[in-house]
């Protein structure tokens, strides 16, 4: 399949010196691929203690059938960029400015299909429109399993309500399909297990039902946030596989937000590298780990293990904290932690080509060593 387009994201400061023509890096897909387009998106949080600039500026893309990786420390704005594209923001957030362009297609009855193109930013976030979409077109798994399963209902009442929610089929049919979903992603005895609740399930199952959950109305893009992290490796493993298969069959894109690259590399097709709100760096899956560009990206890639490294010898922490997302720190916010820091470069930071469809927010990335 073709490599994925990623825009160019704009800072506030930036909009005039920024690279135009991502369709003129664009080797890859045709626009009929374009399934979403993230433009310039910020999300903030207006709190007594100051603003949080949860997302702040981030533009990506992602094409139908493909996987989108979005990888950075814990506080860097993974979920909130999740939470404003399905338009669950909690209070006091909200999305400042930017667009989330959703280009939807539909089959009519006469079996041509049709395109239109959504601003999922512009819709009220508890309208009909977005309802329609969330769950739906757009299905979610969110980091914490139990967050997307109710305690009280059963796992067929949960899946068999999402079917009939979004589309006109009888209870009978709503059943037969949340069973078939269930045996597909690998419940054990279906027929019986749907009947359950999620505490009478295992992690492992649980997270199947989540999966069972989110795929009933066969979306074109999944959001995975953290999506095995509550799991034992094995299981994990197992789930990232279920994962991949899926989509295949379903031809759906996903979305998969995770702090771990080890994930990254086993399922993303393109990575967009997030620290304090702002996208560092965003590539091809190979470029990120065989040639990354941004100092922050290559200080991730040297705190996971390697298989082969000696056991004595230590992983790299990235050196320092995360700012307080309060106070980020002026020019580019990594200064404090990156070894490259050079006063007189690093004041007013660009978000640079580095390569086909490789983007990095660092003005030393090209003379960096490989
Ligand atoms: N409901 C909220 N109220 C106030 N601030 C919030 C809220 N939700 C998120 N934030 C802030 O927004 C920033 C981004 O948070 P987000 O949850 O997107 O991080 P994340 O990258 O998903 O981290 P993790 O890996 O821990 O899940 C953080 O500084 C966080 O404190
Ligand atoms: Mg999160």
């Amino acid at each position: 399949m073709a490599s994925a387009t990623l825009p160019t994201p704009m800072d506030d400061n930036q909009m005039s010196r920024i690279d135009p023509a991502p369709a003129t890096i664009n080797t890859g897909p045709r626009d009929s691929d374009l399934l979403l387009e993230v433009r310039d998106l910020k999300t903030y949080f207006h709190l007594d203690e100051g603003t949080v600039r949860a997302v702040d500026g981030v533009s990506f893309t992602i094409h139908r059938g493909r996987t989108l990786g979005i990888v950075g420390e814990s506080g860097c704005g993974k979920s909130v960029t999740a939470q404003s594209i399905l338009r669950i923001v909690p209070r006091p957030g909200r999305i400042v400015s930017g667009e989330i362009l959703y280009h939807r297609r539909r089959s009519t009855s006469n079996g041509t299909t049709t395109d239109e193109t959504i601003d999922l930013a512009r819709l009220d976030p508890q309208g009909r429109e977005i309802r329609s979409i969330r769950g739906n077109e757009i299905a979610y798994i969110f980091q914490e399993p139990m967050a997307s399963l109710s305690p009280v209902h059963t796992i067929a009442h949960q899946i068999i309500e999402t079917i009939r929610l979004h589309q006109r089929v009888d209870y009978d049919e709503a059943r037969a399909r949340a069973i078939e979903v269930c045996r597909r992603v690998g419940l054990p005895k279906p027929h019986e297990t749907i009947d359950r609740y999620a505490h009478q399930l295992s992690g492992g199952q649980r997270q199947r039902a989540v999966i069972a959950l989110a795929l009933a109305c066969r979306p074109s893009l999944l959001i995975a946030d953290e999506p095995t992290t509550a799991l034992d490796v094995t299981t994990e493993a197992q789930i990232l596989a279920l994962m991949k298969e899926l989509q295949q069959e379903y031809g759906m894109a996903i979305q998969f937000i995770t702090h771990n690259l080890g994930v990254i590399a086993e399922m993303a097709d393109d990575v967009v590298v997030m620290y304090l709100g702002k996208q560092v760096e965003q590539a091809p899956v190979d470029d990120i780990f065989f040639n990354p560009r941004h100092p922050y990206t290559r200080a991730l890639l040297r705190s996971i293990p390697k298989l082969g490294r000696k056991t004595r010898e230590r992983l790299e922490s990235i050196r320092g904290m995360v700012p307080d997302p309060y106070s980020i720190p002026k020019g580019c916010a990594f200064h404090t932690r990156c070894p490259f820091y050079l006063r007189e470069k690093c004041a007013d930071p660009q978000y640079i080509a580095v390569g086909p469809n490789h983007w990095a927010r660092c003005n030393r990335a090209m003379e960096l060593d490989g």
